[in-house]
């Protein structure tokens, strides 16, 4: 078994027929993987002369606080049918990330198909996304909306240059090639896009792009993009404005907002909509995992406020199990001093004279983050640590939640 780059004229056809024995793309619509091996590294590892195994990860970006930090997005994890359970996945993922990681990513994120599996390669997993289903025309969201100009894939790079700039907010991410927006119109039938221009210019200041089994009477799935949060209401006025014929609007609670602000009556709808094709209400789930590629520079990156807080860390890294011994990166395991306020840092060694704080590279991650408290960490996570220090953590770290707005 050999863990090589992918090679486009050599592993073209194997690369397909992984995709396919994995059920993401037909014979027919072969072609849909290629915006994911070229969005950024791909990687196979090769069984008898053939690539069984394709890990692929795109550039990006993810805001924590107010900075943008480089990140690295998995955006594939496939073995063929021939070639499972015999560990190659997790190799070859670990392969990727040390590239990601000499090229400059901080920290790797990636949607999971379950939780578990990437745990043992050192992620954690992230915070509850909120899909909200609204009735339309229950939508109070003010003023009428202005004509919006349509929008087709045709369209993709303007969306795509909107997507890069627009609002963010702590955890906002960015996956930097526009294939992967190109990708994500071009997927689904019956997807159409309305949007505002700047004026005198076609640069888009923000649109809603939407999908539909049903376009007659819906539900439509839409993903809202903005520059500025105020750019919302607009796009809420638009869709409330589709109300008289489309029941029901799914869409992904946007950043530092409560969607149901804007609707009348939810309670109601909730309880006259259960269980059925337009059911409404508001689903809380987590399908993104996340971990720390580089830790003094995600540590460095936490401006805090308050007293700063320090103490020893002792990390664990699983994905060093999974590295080739003498490889350049194996995780970021080891013993750190760490200093979390105003200016952050962290380096190597330990002081006799801290606490200290012991904890996996997932569960410190979720942390750094601000998925959940250091106290609550401590109960349902790898992550331990005296009382004293776990509440001092928990005053430092009040992050809003993290939110990534982009489904990888
Ligand atoms: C997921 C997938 C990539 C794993 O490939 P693989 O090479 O067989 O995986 P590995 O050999 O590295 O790991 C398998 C191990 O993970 C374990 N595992 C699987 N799911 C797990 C979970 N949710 N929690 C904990 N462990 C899990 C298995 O039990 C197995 O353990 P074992 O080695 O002790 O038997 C493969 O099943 C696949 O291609 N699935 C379809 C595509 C997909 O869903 N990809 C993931 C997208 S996010």
């Amino acid at each position: 078994m050999t863990i090589r780059p992918l090679d486009m004229e050599r592993d073209r056809i194997a690369a397909r027929r992984i995709w396919q024995e994995v059920g993401w793309i037909s014979a027919a619509q072969a072609d849909k993987i290629d915006p994911y091996i070229t969005a950024g590294n791909a990687w196979v590892a090769e069984v008898g002369g053939e690539a069984e195994c394709l890990v692929c990860t795109a550039p990006g970006t993810m805001r924590y606080q107010r900075t943008d930090l480089q990140a690295s997005f998995v955006t594939g994890v496939t073995v063929s049918r021939v070639a499972r359970k015999q560990g190659l996945a997790g190799r070859v993922l670990a392969r990727a990330l040390q590239q990601d990681a000499e090229q400059g990513s901080l920290i790797s994120l990636l949607g999971m198909f379950e939780q578990g599996y990437y745990n043992r390669l050192g992620y954690g997993t992230g915070g509850y996304v909120h899909r909200v289903a609204l009735d339309a025309s229950m939508l109070d969201a003010g003023p009428d909306a202005r004509p919006p100009v349509r929008l087709t894939p045709a369209d993709a790079e303007r969306m795509h240059a909107l997507r890069v700039r627009r609002y963010r907010a702590h955890g906002g991410c960015v996956l930097t090639a526009s294939v992967l927006t190109k990708g994500d119109v071009n997927d689904e039938d019956n997807g159409f896009g309305l949007g505002y221009t700047r004026p005198g210019s076609d640069e888009l200041t923000h649109f809603v792009w939407c999908v539909a089994k049903n376009v007659e009477s819906g539900p439509y799935r839409a993903m809202v993009c903005f520059e500025e949060l105020s750019q919302l209401k607009e796009l809420l006025a638009l869709l409330g404005s589709l109300g008289d014929q489309v029941r029901v609007i799914n869409l992904i609670e946007p950043p530092g907002v409560q969607l149901e602000d804007l609707v009348r009556k939810p309670i109601r709808t909730r309880h006259v909509t259960y269980k059925s094709e337009f059911e409404t209400g508001n689903r809380a789930s987590v399908y993104w995992q996340a971990r720390i590629l580089d830790l003094p520079r995600c540590v460095a990156a936490a401006n805090l406020r308050g007293d700063a807080v320090r103490f020893n860390l002792d990390l664990a890294d699983p994905i060093e199990a999974f590295t080739e011994p003498g490889s350049s990166w194996r995780g970021v395991g080891g013993s750190y001093r760490v200093e979390l306020g105003p200016e952050s840092r962290c380096e190597a060694g330990s002081d006799a004279g801290l606490p200290t704080l012991t904890a996996s590279v997932g569960a410190f991650t979720r942390l750094w983050l601000g998925v959940r408290p250091a106290t609550g960490l401590a109960v349902t996570d790898q992550l331990s640590g005296p009382p004293e220090l776990l509440d001092a953590l928990d005053d430092a770290l009040r992050l809003p939640p993290p939110t990534p707005d982009w489904d990888f």
